[in-house]
């Protein structure tokens, strides 16, 4: 584009601003035909209820009768019998929105009839109206609200009945006619305009309300939260809806701007499944710094979490082994280890999988008679993490693996000494401690942006450059 054309582009300021506000979200949800299918089996099933509900006006008139006269007509206590949408699907419309097509629905409508003629006759029965060939075709637009929660709503409805065929009881045949001619057409019309009017209150009453189910802000526990806001209204594409979320964990206390942007995500198209989740290296790097500001990695390790089993105890006996000068300074004394990460940790996430190498520090104390700490030393610890992800009643939950440990001497108040030689004491000390602790926790896991009452199954879990894929099936539970 030059710079002339993109000036005129331009040239709406509001345009402007959303090209250059533009964000990469840091989490896609992508719901495709799949997914659509099924929303439409569930969402066709309410509306049937919804429209068997459907009251009619009643109807009167008057109109001329060959050989009778003008004759006064009304039709009242029109019911709906019930109301079948037998084909219904819903297509992603690119750029516009859903757009539903309902075609061969079928009806049931009856009620009562009343005429007047020459004046002072008088007629009423029961009528019964078959209501055949009803076609719908409905626009849906998507959006998004200040929340960041996404909206629905009609943009564009028709409807067409094109086929009504009438039952009445009374003893006159040019009852039959007058109710053929006027009444059936009067019926149909106003069937057709209250079918919109239903499906507008329906959207606007039910998807509505169950779309905003949507968690844009999740809490997680009592230090962090998740941010699942919209970070721009779902779009649609031939293939599918996708909605781009911000996909970032806070701290609740001290929220502040990530110091990287997300990358932007490569969806492939895989389709096999209802809903895909792209959750970007960035979702889980902002973890690490929400928790990392929340003060929450920091760990210690003490002598009572050693297992019985572990041949070893935490105190200044066993490390003299590697450091001689610990048993004058501080003989036969419990020891504790203070674990923190001086900075959050960061991940790359790639074809291959997760990779990390987090640095942890490592501050070791020697614990006095009277109960006051001794520093000791302070390591640095830093391996290779491999993870394992998965989703469990839709949270992503995961477990990590820590290779070789390997240390370095980052300071110490007991002079120097070889920290090679503690390398496989502080891989059963922190593999015995740290990581099953760790891995309980991950295994409680974070919860998907889900609305409510959905349950997935049939997971897949891919990696991609700069995310994690994950895949599944969508089972909503009904009510009651
Ligand atoms: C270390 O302490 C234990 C019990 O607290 C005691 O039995 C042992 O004799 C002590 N060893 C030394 C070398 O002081
Ligand atoms: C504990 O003992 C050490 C050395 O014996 C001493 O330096 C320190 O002040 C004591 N701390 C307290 C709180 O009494
Ligand atoms: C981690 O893995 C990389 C590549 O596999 C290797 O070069 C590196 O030495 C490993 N780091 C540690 C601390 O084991």
């Amino acid at each position: 584009m030059g710079v002339q054309s993109l000036a005129v582009a331009c040239g709406a300021l509001a345009l402007c601003l959303a090209l250059t506000t533009a964000t990469n979200p840091g989490f896609v949800v992508r719901i495709t035909q799949a997914g659509l299918d099924y929303a439409n089996q569930q969402g066709i099933a309410i509306l049937e209820k919804e429209l068997a509900q459907l009251k009619l006006p009643d109807i009167s008139g008057d109109s001329r009768v060959l050989r009778v006269g003008k004759v006064h007509y009304e039709l009242s206590r029109l019911r709906l019998r019930d109301f079948h949408l037998p084909y219904s699907r819903i297509t992603p419309i690119p750029n516009v929105g859903l757009q539903v097509s309902i075609s061969n629905a079928f009806a049931e409508l009856d009620g009562d009839w009343r005429v007047k003629f020459y004046f002072v006759s008088r007629d009423h029965g029961f009528f019964n109206l078959k209501v055949e060939n009803v076609y719908m075709k409905i626009t849906l637009r998507l959006g998004s609200d200040t929340a960041g929660k996404p909206t629905i709503s009609t943009s564009d409805c028709s409807a067409r009945i094109s086929k009504v065929r009438l039952l009445l009881s009374g003893k006159f045949g040019w009852l039959y006619n007058l109710f053929h001619s006027v009444i059936e057409s009067k019926l149909r019309k106003s069937l057709e305009s209250k079918l919109c009017d239903n499906v507008a209150k329906s959207v606007q009453n039910e998807l509505q309300t169950y779309i905003q189910t949507l968690p844009v802000t999740a809490r997680i526990d009592d230090k962090t939260g998740i941010d699942y806001s919209l970070v721009a209204p779902p779009r649609t594409t031939a293939q599918s809806l996708d909605a781009d979320l911000k996909g970032e964990f806070y701290s609740l206390d001290h929220r502040s701007t990530v110091p990287f942007s997300p990358l932007p995500l490569a969806f492939p198209s895989d389709h096999d499944r209802m809903v895909y989740f792209g959750a970007s290296s960035y979702f889980f790097n902002t973890a690490g710094i929400a928790y990392h500001k929340a003060g929450a990695l920091v760990f210690e390790i003490t002598e009572a979490m050693i297992p019985k089993d572990a041949g070893f105890k935490l105190d200044t006996s066993v490390f003299s082994a590697f450091i001689p000068q610990l048993e004058e300074m501080y003989p036969n004394m419990t020891m504790k280890f203070r674990l923190s990460a001086p900075t959050a940790p960061f991940l790359t996430i790639g074809p291959g999988g997760i990779s990390f190498q987090p640095t942890v520090d490592a501050q070791a104390y020697a614990i006095l008679p009277n109960s006051s700490l001794a520093p000791l030393f302070l390591l640095s610890l830093t391996g290779n993490v491999s993870a394992v992800i998965n989703v469990r009643s839709g949270r992503i939950v995961g477990s990590v693996d820590v290779g070789r440990i390997r240390l370095s001497l980052k300071d110490s108040a007991v002079g120097t000494f070889k920290v090679r030689m503690m390398q496989s004491l502080m891989n059963i000390l922190t593999s015995s401690t740290l990581l099953p602790r760790l891995n309980a926790r991950l295994d409680e896991g974070f919860p998907l942006p889900l609305l409510d009452r959905i349950q997935l199954s049939n997971i897949l879990v891919k990696y991609h450059e700069n995310f994690l894929l994950l895949g599944a099936d969508v089972h909503f539970q009904p009510r009651g």
